[in-house]
């Protein structure tokens, strides 16, 4: 983990809900791994001392992208931000995906919204091909579908509202596919918690291993001020364990899914 000041390569509309943001950052990106996140200061910003987390979702020589939406004051701010301008940036954090084997489990990834880009990383590094199921409210909310398609996966696109691919939530497709087949087979989640708290009972309901990225509410996203504690099962019991540090993924099969909010 390394605290830097980074500059802003390019900082563009991706779709209509999301831009692209590509920072120069020649000593944190080589040390990249799928599903690990940035803490970004806004430095423009007022109250610039809270920093907002986003899952790297590219990974290019010296730079790394992240993929974010405008949903209030920090990323109205980033947004405006141009190339040449400067962030500051602590990455990269969080304990990732486990990347697959070639001849290992078939990866099965679930995305909604946002979550696309913290899998895109796990799709390039897995030498084992294998599905992706996109969701989204309306079509302007699926990215990166061809991304996905130029690495070489089956892309399955759901939007709620019918717009593009097929309608209905994304684990549609992914129950249908499990019902197919379930051996060798490997589910790995990043999305809004009601998502992965139905692809987690479905891991179980099918007895599938699963890892889900659980992108709670972060403060610090160092460890420290403990705002970001799911509960988790350890021994007879259970505790908290801090997204930021254990997370944000986690054994989908360890979560206690009854007291997560
Ligand atoms: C591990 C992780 C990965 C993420 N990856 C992405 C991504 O790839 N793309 C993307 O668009 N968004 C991502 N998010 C959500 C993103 O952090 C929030 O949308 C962003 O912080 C909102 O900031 P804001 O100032 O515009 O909104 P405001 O609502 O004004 O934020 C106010 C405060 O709340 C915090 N906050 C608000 N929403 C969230 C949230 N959902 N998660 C955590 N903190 C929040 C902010 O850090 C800030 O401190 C991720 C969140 C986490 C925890
Ligand atoms: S955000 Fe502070 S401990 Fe996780």
């Amino acid at each position: 983990m390394l605290e830097q000041t980074v500059q802003i390569v390019s900082n563009e509309r991706d779709t209509d809900s999301y831009f692209r943001l590509v920072v120069r950052a020649p000593r944190i990106a080589p040390r990249i791994q799928p599903g690990q996140f940035a803490h970004v200061r806004v430095l423009p910003l007022k109250d610039a001392l809270l920093r907002r987390p986003f899952s790297i979702f590219q990974v290019s020589g010296d730079t790394f992208s992240i993929l974010y939406k405008t949903v209030g004051k920090g990323t109205e701010v980033l947004v405006r931000m141009q190339a040449g301008e400067e962030l500051s940036v602590i990455a990269p954090l969080g304990h990732g995906f486990t990347v697959p084997k070639r001849g290992g489990e078939t990866p099965l990834l679930v995305a909604g919204g946002y979550g696309m880009a913290a899998m895109y990383l796990l799709a390039q590094r897995s030498p084992q091909k294998g599905i992706v199921f996109v969701g989204g409210r309306r079509r302007v909310d699926i990215l990166c579908e061809k991304e996905f398609q130029s690495l070489g996966w089956d892309v399955r696109v759901t939007t709620e509202d019918g717009s593009h691919g097929e309608k209905g939530l994304v684990t549609k497709p992914l129950q249908a596919e499990l019902k197919r087949r379930t051996k060798g087979r490997k589910l790995f989640a990043c999305g809004p918690t009601g998502m992965l708290k139905a692809v987690g009972k479905i891991a179980e309901e099918f007895k599938v291993p699963a890892e889900l990225s659980m992108d709670e509410h972060m403060c610090c996203g160092v460890g420290v001020c403990l705002t970001c504690v799911i509960p988790v099962k350890a021994g007879d019991g259970w505790e908290y364990q801090r997204t930021c540090a254990e997370g944000p993924v986690f054994d989908a099969h360890q979560v206690v899914w009854e007291a997560v909010k």
